[in-house]
């Protein structure tokens, strides 16, 4: 089983539209995925065509202790989703609190699962650091921090290396970490300039761009993901050849001895 963090130091970025997509190409391409949300904006559920008037989710279940399995459901996609659920202003304080005291949490949890051993488990989180961001970065075999073309975004990511430096690096299991630049709009002379000024700095680390592309954002009005939603945009075709990026990489860390 290895977890994939999908993170980001700024919001709005994608990192919600990104981690429910890549679950959905990944099981496209074979993999046994969970896409789990671990932020409470539960939004992740939205994407892979789930029961909405379901409250069901980790922070009840923890809060519950009455274990995750129960919490997990499947949704048009076909993609298993373990969503972050619904609970008041009280609870959630003290979830928060649990995850602080504890800081193996995720990782126990999900070994508790008893997921098949190639599973993939997805982790969407809220952006910049938090309790939650803390949890998915310490679990993590690998991360994808998700960016825009823009300099605000491109000013985060030192913060993003120094956060994965902390949590991530020299840890037992942990892979490595990599980029998607999303939301790029070609014809702006300023997202081409700040692409290739993130290639530069980041070289082999960019799994991918991922173009503007209404459909990406049409697909989430119909509770579908991207790849479900329209089988010729660029959104989707860029989205699959990140996934495809991932499952090698991820593939070839099984390899090595
Ligand atoms: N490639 C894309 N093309 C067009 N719209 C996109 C694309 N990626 C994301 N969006 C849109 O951008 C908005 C923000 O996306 P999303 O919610 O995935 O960001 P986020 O990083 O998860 O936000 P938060 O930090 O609040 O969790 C959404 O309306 C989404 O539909
Ligand atoms: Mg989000």
């Amino acid at each position: 089983m290895k977890i994939i963090a999908i993170v980001s130091a700024k919001g709005g970025v994608g990192k919600t539209t990104v981690c429910a997509n890549l679950s959905v190409a990944l099981r496209h391409f074979g993999k046994a995925v969970l896409a789990l949300d671990l932020d409470p904006q539960n939004a992740l559920r939205l994407h892979l065509g789930t029961d909405l008037q379901n409250i069901e989710g980790l922070s009840r279940a923890t809060l519950a202790r009455t274990g995750w399995r129960h919490a997990c459901v499947q949704g048009r996609s076909g993609v298993y989703v373990l969503p972050f659920g619904m609970v008041n202003e009280a609870d959630r304080q003290a979830f928060e609190r649990r995850l602080d005291a504890e800081p193996d949490w995720l990782a126990r949890n999900l070994n508790g699962l008893g997921l098949a051993e190639n599973s993939l488990v997805l982790v969407d989180t809220p952006p910049g650091p938090s309790v939650y961001m803390r949890q998915a970065l310490a679990a993590a075999h690998f991360v994808v921090v998700v960016s825009l073309a823009d300099a605000a975004s491109y000013a985060t990511l030192p913060m993003m290396e120094g956060l994965i430096a902390s949590y991530c690096k020299g840890r037992m299991g942990f892979i490595d970490h990599a980029y998607i630049v999303n939301q790029v709009d070609r014809a702006r002379q300023l997202d081409k300039d700040i692409v290739q000024v993130t290639r530069n700095a980041l070289g082999e680390r960019v799994i991918g761009l991922v173009h503007q592309d209404q459909s990406v954002s049409e697909a989430l009005a119909y509770g579908l993901s991207a790849i479900d939603h329209d089988p010729h945009g660029q959104g989707r075709q860029d989205l699959l050849a990140c996934a495809q990026w991932l499952g090698r990489r991820l593939d070839q860390a099984d390899a090595r001895p």
